[in-house]
């Protein structure tokens, strides 16, 4: 998959280096006002001014010209379902009735290989007009719907992270393996697919009610067993889970004492929701090391509640913000910016524009272990781009006539940006779409 020439692409270019201390860290990223991203066999070679990276170019470089576009590092989403693109937008329920009326049953279609070839393509395409370049993928409990995801991304060079919903019960038949196979169906799809080019695997049971002790206990022996690779499970999400997690697990002080009795807790492990974690799990997770994913337009649509951003940062846990579509209602990394913001404008708190930029990219990069692979760039970072126009749409053109430094400009994006703004998206270096708008 190497690139024949050398790649510039110039524009304002800006990475962040760190967690921002607050608005106005000017410390957190680095900002090139004309720069250029020099992209060599689908890595980043070099970043710098334009007026030093032009002047020695190879001379087969190929240069694309971004004008007054904001050149960052791809966007990465850490919790996404790719069977839910067709739960999106289902009405009128809570979690456990919305698994059972609407997500169980498209769940299902994805024993066809040919549906989730299919849905497989849909969705990589729809990450990368979002500005998505990695996501972390809830696949069905079909082996073949990983392996539909897994080839797709892998044919288009993309950095995946997924792996099959491992359920053996509270879910309908069709969606059930018994214990074990679940489990032997996760290895060989680990050996297959973790490490090979850019995919990797993540463990994952779908949530404890829909695993038996012997499962979640096979889970954590695997992980165990393969210790580089990921896991992801749903935690704390709502009310009527809790309780029902509460009957299941009697003897288990809480939902996460759950998880951590069978070794799924850790620095690779990835909990979506986390809402209703009383202080002992909130030091569960952070003794572990393990990370907390704020989903914002799935706890306000599903109705589960409102993530406490500033409780947890406090406390030491580490934070990732994703999209959780279907049960979110977006695919933009910027949408879930804006209501991130507004969930934590309810409880008192602020997301400054930086601190959200650095989520979406280098932060949830962290998260994964990834920091410096993606998430950034920089020499030797894959070059996963993503260039966005803050007058994408007239509203936003119209409120850019006022905006004075670059914070305010990236506020204007995430509050009122969608795939609109996204101009391009590069993944390894190369263009995903077809057309800039
Ligand atoms: N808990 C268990 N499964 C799911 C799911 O598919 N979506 C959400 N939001 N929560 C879950
Ligand atoms: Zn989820």
């Amino acid at each position: 998959m190497a690139d024949v020439s050398p790649r510039a692409i110039r524009g304002r270019v800006l990475t962040f280096v760190r967690a921002p201390a607050g608005a106005g860290d000017a410390q957190s990223y680095r900002y090139i006002e004309d720069g250029v991203v020099l992209v060599k066999d689908g890595h980043v070679e070099q970043v710098g001014p334009a007026a030093e990276l032009l002047a020695r170019l190879p001379a087969d470089a190929l240069v694309e010209h971004h004008a007054d576009a904001l050149i960052m590092p791809g966007f990465i989403d850490p919790h996404i379902h790719y069977p839910q693109t067709q739960v999106i937008a289902s009405y009128g329920a809570q979690l456990l009735e919305w698994l059972e009326k609407y997500t169980f049953v498209e769940e299902q279609k994805f024993a066809d290989p040919q549906h989730a070839a299919r849905n497989a393509a849909f969705f990589l395409d729809e990450l990368a007009r979002n500005g998505t370049t990695t996501a972390v993928a809830y696949c069905s409990a079909h082996p073949a719907s990983a392996e539909a995801l897994f080839s797709a991304a892998h044919r288009r060079n993309a950095g995946m992270i997924a792996g099959t919903a491992i359920m053996n019960r509270n879910g309908p038949p069709g969606l059930l393996e018994p214990a074990h196979d679940a489990i032997t169906a996760s290895r060989d799809l680990i050996r297959r697919w973790h490490g090979t080019g850019r995919q990797r695997y993540a463990v994952t049971p779908r949530f404890a009610i829909t695993s038996t002790d012997e499962q979640l206990a096979e889970a954590g022996a695997l992980l165990k067993e393969f210790p580089t690779v990921l896991m992801q499970t749903h935690l704390d999400e709502n009310k009527n889970e809790i309780s029902t997690v509460k009957r299941l697990f009697p003897d288990d002080p809480s939902y996460t004492a759950v998880y951590a009795r069978f070794g799924l807790l850790g620095p690779r492990s990835l909990f979506g929701h986390c809402i209703h974690l009383d202080d002992a799990e909130v030091a569960l997770l952070r003794d572990n090391k393990s990370v907390a994913v704020f989903c914002p337009t799935s706890n306000l649509f599903i109705g589960s509640g409102l993530f406490n951003y500033e409780r947890l940062v406090a406390a030491g846990v580490r934070i990732a913000l994703a999209t959780d579509v279907g049960g979110g209602t977006s695919y933009s990394m910027l949408r879930t910016a804006a209501e991130a913001y507004k969930v934590m404008q309810l409880q008192g708190q602020n997301l400054p524009a930086l601190a959200a930029f650095d989520l979406m990219t280098r932060a949830n990069a962290a998260a994964l272990g990834l920091e410096g692979e993606i998430g950034s760039i920089a020499p030797g970072a894959f070059a996963d781009l993503v260039v966005l126009d803050a007058r994408a749409t007239p509203a936003m053109a119209h409120r850019m006539e006022v905006t004075r430094d670059l914070e305010e400009e990236l506020f204007v994006l995430m509050t009122m940006g969608d795939d609109r703004a996204v101009r391009q998206t590069y993944i390894a270096g190369r263009p995903a779409l077809k057309l800039n708008h």
